[in-house]
C-alpha cells in the first residue's frame, strides 16, 4: 500500500515537472509524448529553454550554422534529434555531450565539410547517424570510435575521395553504411577493418576504377555489395574475395573484362549484375554454386560459338541469365533465354561488325607503353589519366584495346593522333579541355566502339571526325558546348548505337540533322534548352528505343517528330513546360511505348484523347509532381509495373470516380491524393467514397474499416447496418 502510494506520488511529481516546464516561445510543445519541434523558424541558435525531459527534438530548417560544445546538456533524456537543412557548417568537439540515450541523430542537408575527432563523444547509444548531403571531405580518424551501438551510418551524397586506414574504427555494431554518390577513388587496405557486423555497404556512385580487393576482403560478414556506377574496367582474378557475400552489384561501371575466377574466393554469391557494361565475350564463371542469377543486360555479348560454353553453363546450373544478343545481326536483341546452345555458332555475317578483334600482327616491341602511362599488359590497357598531357603520347602498344586519357589538356585532337591503333575498342578523353578535334583524327582506329568524350569544349564537329573509325558504336558528347547538331556529323557513323548529347546548350533540333544514323537506338538529350523539334528530325532512325527529351524547354509534345520512330519503348519529356496534351499524342508510337515520363512539367490537362492508342504495352507511367485535376480513361492501361501519380491536386467530384474505379482495379501503390473539395483534402483516391455519384458501388467487403463516407457535394455518416 505504501509502495504504491509512494509510486504514485513519483509519477505525479514527474508528470509535474514536465508540465510545468514551459515550453521555447518559437516551439511547439508535446509534453505528455516530450515531443518539442522549433522547425522552420530560421532559428540562428538552439533555443536555451527546451523542457529538460524532451525525448524528441525536431530543430530541421533553421540558419543554425554551429552546434557549440556542450549545447545539448540540459536535455540529457533526448532520444531523437533531428537538425537536417539547419546550414551547419561546424561541429564543435563535444557538441552531443551528455546525450548518452539519444539513439537517432540527423544532420542531413547541411554544410558540414570536416568531421573532428571528437564530434560524436558521448552519444554511446547512437544506432542512426545520418549525415547525407553535406560536403564532407575528411574523416579525422577515431570521429567514430565512441559510437559502439551504431547500426547505421549514411554518408550519402558528401565529397569523400579517400578512405583512410581504420577510419570506421569503433562500429562494432554497425549493419549497414552507405558511401553512395561520393567521389572515391582510393581505398586504404584497411579502410574497412573493425566492421565484423557489417551487413550491407554500397559504394555506388563514385570514381573507384580498381576494385579495392583487400580493402573489401575486410568484411568477411557482408552479404550486399553495391558497387554500380563507377569507372572500373576490369576485374581479374579472384579480384573479390569476401565468404559471406550474396549479391554483387557492378552495374553501369565500364568493364570490358571480367575474368572467368573473379568470383572464385565469394562461394556464397547468388545475385552478380554486371548489367550495362562493355562486356563483349564471358566464359563461364568458375566455383559459383550458388549462383542463381546473373545480369548481363546493356552489355555488347555476341551470342557466337564463343557464347556456347556459357550458355551451356548456364543451362546446366540452371543459372537465370539476362543477356541481349549484341550480334551477330540474326540474333540482335534476342534473349538467350530463347536461344539453344546449339544455335550458337560461328560463321561469316558479312555484316557484323562486332567481333572481337584479334590482333595477327606481332608487337613491335615487347612492353610498349608511353612513358606518361601505366599499360596493364595483361588486360591490355593504358592508363594516362591525369598526368598533365598536353599532346596525345605515342608509342602505346599495337594490341591495346582501351586506352584512358582522362583530366589532361590537350585542347585540340590533331589529324592521326592514333594511327596505329586499330585494336583499341574504348577511348577515354573526358575532362580533357578539348575544344577542337581535326577532321580524321580517329582514322586507324577500326575497332573503335567507346568513344567518351564528355566534359570538354567541345561546340561542333565536322563529320570526317569519324573517317576511318566506322564500328563507332557509343559516342559520349555529354556536357560540352553544342548549340545545335550540325547537319551530317553523324553521316559517318553508321553503326553508332547510342549517342549521349545530355547537358550541351541544343536549343532546336532541325530537320533531318541526324542523318546517317540509322541504328540508332539510344538517344540522350536531357538538360538541353530544346524548345522546338522539326518534323523530320528523327528520320531514318527507325531502331530507336530510347528518347531523353527531359528537362528542356518544349512547350508541347512533338508528336509529329515522333512519326516514323515506331520501335520506341522509352520516352522522357519530364521537366519540360508542357501544359496541355492533345488528343492523339503519342499515337506514332503507340504500340511500341513501355516506359512514358511526363512527370514535373506543370501540366494542367489531358486530353480525352491524349492517351490514344496506348495500353497494356505500357509497363511504367510517371506523372507525379503535376498540375492535374483529372485524368483520361485509363482503361486500356492493364500492364502497367509502375505509376506514380503523387503531388497533383486531384479533384475528387464524380468526373473522377473512374479513376478511383481504375485505381482500386491496380494493385500498385499510385499516390494520387484529392486535394478538393475541401471536405476530402489529403485523403487516397483510392479510398475517396464518391456515395453520391451515380455508378458508385459501396464495396463493403472491400472496405470494411470505418472511415467516414463523405462525397464531394455533401457530408453523409456511414450508415449502421
Ligand atoms: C526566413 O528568412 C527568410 C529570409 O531571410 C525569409 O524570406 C523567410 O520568410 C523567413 N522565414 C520565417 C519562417 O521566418
Ligand atoms: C533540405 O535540403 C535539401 C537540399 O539540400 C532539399 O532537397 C530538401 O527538400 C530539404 N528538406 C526540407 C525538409 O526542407
Ligand atoms: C538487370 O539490369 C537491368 C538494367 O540495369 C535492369 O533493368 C533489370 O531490372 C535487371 N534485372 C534484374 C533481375 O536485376
Ligand atoms: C591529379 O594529379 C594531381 C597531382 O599530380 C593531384 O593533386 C590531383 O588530386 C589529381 N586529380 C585527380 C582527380 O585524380
Amino acid at each position: 500500500m505504501k509502495m504504491k502510494f509512494l509510486h504514485y506520488f513519483l509519477v505525479l511529481s514527474f508528470a509535474s515537472t514536465i508540465l510545468s516546464d514551459p515550453c521555447p516561445q518559437v516551439c511547439i510543445c508535446d509534453n505528455i509524448k516530450t515531443f518539442v519541434t522549433c522547425a522552420n523558424k530560421n532559428l540562428t541558435e538552439i533555443p536555451p529553454a527546451i523542457p529538460q525531459y524532451t525525448q524528441k527534438l525536431t530543430l530541421q530548417k533553421n540558419e543554425l550554422k554551429i552546434i557549440p560544445s556542450g549545447v545539448f546538456l540540459a536535455t540529457p533524456y533526448l532520444t531523437h534529434l533531428s537538425l537536417q537543412n539547419c546550414s551547419i557548417e561546424t561541429i564543435e568537439e563535444g557538441a552531443f555531450r551528455n546525450l548518452a540515450r539519444l539513439r537517432y541523430l540527423n544532420l542531413g542537408s547541411n554544410r558540414i565539410s570536416f568531421i573532428q575527432q571528437e564530434s560524436f563523444d558521448g552519444l554511446s547509444s547512437l544506432e542512426q547517424l545520418i549525415l547525407e548531403k553535406n560536403r564532407i571531405e575528411e574523416i579525422k580518424l577515431g570521429a567514430f570510435s565512441q559510437l559502439g551501438s551504431l547500426n547505421l551510418l549514411n554518408l550519402e551524397d558528401n565529397f569523400l575521395v579517400y578512405l583512410p586506414d581504420m577510419v570506421f574504427q569503433g562500429l562494432m555494431q554497425l549493419k549497414l553504411m552507405r558511401l553512395s554518390k561520393n567521389m572515391i577513388s582510393i581505398v586504404s587496405i584497411e579502410a574497412f577493418a573493425g566492421l565484423p557486423n557489417l551487413k550491407r555497404l554500397s559504394l555506388d556512385h563514385n570514381e573507384v576504377q580498381y576494385l579495392p580487393n583487400e580493402a573489401l576482403s575486410r568484411l568477411s560478414g557482408l552479404t550486399r555489395l553495391e558497387l554500380g556506377w563507377n569507372p572500373m574496367t576490369f576485374i581479374l582474378e579472384e579480384a573479390i574475395q569476401m565468404a559471406s557475400l550474396k549479391q554483387i552489384l557492378l552495374n553501369n561501371n565500364a568493364l570490358q573484362d571480367v575474368s572467368f575466377k573473379a568470383f572464385e574466393k565469394s562461394k556464397q554469391l547468388s545475385f552478380i549484375d554486371m548489367s550495362n557494361n562493355q562486356i563483349r565475350s564471358i566464359q563461364p564463371l568458375s566455383g559459383m554454386d550458388q549462383l542463381k542469377r546473373l545480369n548481363l543486360t546493356g552489355n555488347t555479348i555476341i551470342c557466337d560459338c564463343f557464347l556456347k560454353p556459357f550458355k551451356q553453363w548456364a543451362d546446366f546450373f540452371r543459372i537465370k541469365v539476362d543477356l541481349h544478343c549484341f550480334g551477330p545481326s540474326h540474333f540482335l536483341g534476342d534473349h538467350l533465354d530463347s536461344l539453344r546452345a546449339i544455335d550458337l555458332k560461328c560463321g561469316n555475317f558479312p555484316d557484323d561488325v562486332y567481333k572481337i578483334p584479334v590482333a595477327t600482327e606481332k608487337p613491335d616491341t615487347e612492353n610498349a607503353c608511353p612513358q606518361s602511362c601505366d599499360c596493364k599488359t595483361d588486360v591490355k590497357h593504358a592508363i594516362c589519366e591525369n598526368k598533365s598531357l598536353q599532346k596525345i603520347p605515342k608509342g602505346f602498344h599495337v594490341d591495346t584495346t582501351l586506352i584512358d586519357l582522362r583530366r589532361n589538356f590537350f585542347h585540340s585532337i590533331p589529324k592521326g593522333a592514333f594511327l596505329d591503333m586499330k585494336n583499341v575498342a574504348s577511348l577515354h578523353l573526358q575532362n580533357c579541355e578539348i575544344s577542337d578535334i581535326e577532321p580524321e583524327a580517329l582514322m586507324g582506329m577500326k575497332n573503335l566502339v567507346y568513344l567518351y568524350l564528355s566534359h570538354n569544349k567541345i561546340s561542333s564537329l565536322k563529320p570526317e571526325v569519324f573517317q576511318g573509325a566506322p564500328k563507332i558504336g557509343y559516342v559520349f558528347l555529354d556536357h560540352n558546348r553544342f548549340t545545335n547538331i550540325p547537319k551530317e556529323t553523324l553521316r559517318l557513323l553508321p553503326n553508332l548505337f547510342s549517342l549521349h548529347m545530355q547537358h550541351n546548350s541544343i536549343d532546336s533540333l532541325s530537320n533531318n540533322n541526324m542523318a546517317g544514323a540509322q541504328k540508332l537506338h539510344w538517344l540522350y538529350l536531357t538538360g538541353n534548352k530544346i524548345n522546338y523539334i522539326a518534323p523530320t528530325a528523327f528520320r531514318d532512325m527507325k531502331d530507336l528505343e530510347k528518347l531523353h527529351l527531359d528537362d528542356n524547354l518544349l512547350s508541347e509534345v512533338p508528336t509529329q517528330a515522333l512519326k516514323g520512330i515506331n520501335k520506341l519503348i522509352e520516352l522522357r519529356l519530364s521537366k519540360n513546360p508542357i501544359k496541355n496534351i492533345g488528343n492523339g499524342a503519342f499515337v506514332p508510337v503507340s504500340q511500341s511505348m513501355q516506359h512514358l515520363y511526363l512527370n514535373d512539367m506543370r501540366l494542367q490537362q489531358i486530353s480525352s484523347g491524349a492517351f490514344l492508342g496506348l495500353g497494356k504495352k505500357v509497363k511504367s507511367l510517371f506523372l507525379e509532381n503535376n498540375n492535374l485535376q483529372n485524368l483520361p480513361n485509363m482503361k486500356n492501361f492493364n500492364g502497367l509495373e509502375v505509376i506514380n501519380l503523387a503531388n497533383n491536386p486531384f479533384n475528387c467530384n464524380c468526373q473522377l470516380l473512374h479513376l478511383h474505379k481504375w485505381i482500386n482495379s491496380l494493385n500498385l501503390k499510385v499516390g494520387a491524393k484529392c486535394v478538393t473539395p475541401k471536405s476530402l483534402r489529403g485523403h487516397d483516391v483510392r479510398n475517396a467514397k464518391f456515395i453520391s455519384c451515380p455508378g458508385w458501388e459501396s464495396n463493403k467487403n472491400r472496405n470494411k474499416r470505418k472511415i467516414p463516407a463523405i462525397s464531394s457535394s455533401k457530408k453523409k455518416r456511414p450508415r449502421k447496418s
